[in-house]
């Protein structure tokens, strides 16, 4: 098993937050376009700033980052930026979430976000898709709003997501918003982040009360027997992101990750925000794969889980995963 069997491989990529790749380079950049001042003097020393140890701690510095995305220029710039760096690692497909409120609660209109987004999406070269994530740690009826304005936008939104703060956003307070993206054709996933307070009773509430497609992050499931076996019948995906698990809760999870497989549980690596944890989507494989030993076959599983999982259609979907096949059995690495 080499790191250059995963490297070649082609790739999907599920959970990623297009404001998570905002690299300092950029940042810097987008603030003197935008005429703004840093409060840092250097990369090295913004990089210095990112002391983060868990969720919350996260959050302030990757909403502060995005003070300066402004123009539909920059969330192009911001999206081609991660589309190149996704593409050098041979992903093929990819749904990238983002967060309206983070914009157009700072003054920032919807379309400026979607405009700019939808642009770089059809400059990437290769199949990309938006998930709309609502904020949980704003209310209801502000998601709500959010929701709404997207629908001029409909056909370019695949699907909606929930992220921030899951202290006390339990996935029940967003449960009459969910029931109408999904009225609306939306496609539904959820965060449940790793060690929170509920994460267990929270995923429940994900499969019985929202009734998602998808659970983002979702290690805790393997703490309820119950829990496990539900997601596997249903044939739910869980996008899992061992660099940013061992930056806001501790280690790559790599053993969870293993436990997942050996369960028959639809598991995906990701990158969920790699300017900020540094590692794109083959740095997180290659990091699981050696914590945890992971064989040839089993490295092979959670890439081709990522396309089963995925929200192509099946003609789609099956053309990626014989591309895989077709490369497994190939490489000779
Ligand atoms: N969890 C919650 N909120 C987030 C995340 C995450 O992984 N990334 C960006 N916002
Ligand atoms: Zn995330």
């Amino acid at each position: 098993m080499t790191d250059g069997f995963v490297e070649g491989m082609p790739k999907a990529e599920l959970h990623l937050h297009i404001e998570g790749t905002l690299e300092p380079e950029l940042k810097f950049d987008l603030a003197a376009r935008n005429g703004l001042e840093l409060p840092y003097a250097s990369v090295e020393e913004m990089r210095a700033a990112y002391d983060f140890d868990d969720l919350p701690s996260f959050l302030d510095v990757y909403y502060e980052g995005m003070s300066v995305l402004r123009t539909e220029q920059d969330f192009y710039d911001l999206a081609s930026a991660y589309f190149r760096k996704a593409r050098s690692q041979n992903v093929v497909y990819a749904e990238i979430f983002f967060d309206p409120q983070a914009h157009t609660s700072r003054g920032i209109p919807f379309e400026t976000v979607v405009d700019g987004l939808r642009r770089a999406q059809a400059d990437a070269g290769f199949r990309t898709q938006l998930i709309m994530c609502f904020l949980r740690d704003m209310s209801a009826e502000s998601a709500m709003e959010t929701l709404e304005q997207s629908l001029p936008f409909g056909d370019w939104i695949v699907g909606v997501g929930l992220d921030s703060d899951e202290k006390g956003n339990p996935p029940v307070k967003f449960a009459e918003v969910f029931a109408r993206a999904r009225r609306e054709g939306y496609r539904l996933t959820m965060h449940c982040d790793v060690d929170q307070e509920n994460s267990v009773a929270h995923i429940r509430q994900c499969l019985d009360e929202i009734r998602v497609e998808r659970i983002d992050h979702g290690v805790n499931v393997l703490e309820d027997a119950a829990l496990v076996e539900e997601v596997r019948r249903r044939g739910l995906g869980l996008t899992v992101c061992p660099i940013s698990n061992s930056y806001v809760t501790n280690g790559f999870k790599e053993r969870e990750v293993k436990a997942m497989l050996d369960a028959n549980l639809r598991a995906t690596i990701n990158s969920d925000d790699p300017a900020y944890f540094p590692g794109y989507v083959n740095e997180n494989l290659v990091a699981v794969q050696r914590a945890a030993a992971l064989s040839r076959d089993e490295m092979t599983t959670l890439v081709r889980n990522a396309f089963t999982i995925s929200w192509l259609d099946e003609d789609e979907r099956g053309r990626y995963l014989d591309a895989v096949d077709e490369y497994v059995e190939s490489a000779t690495q």
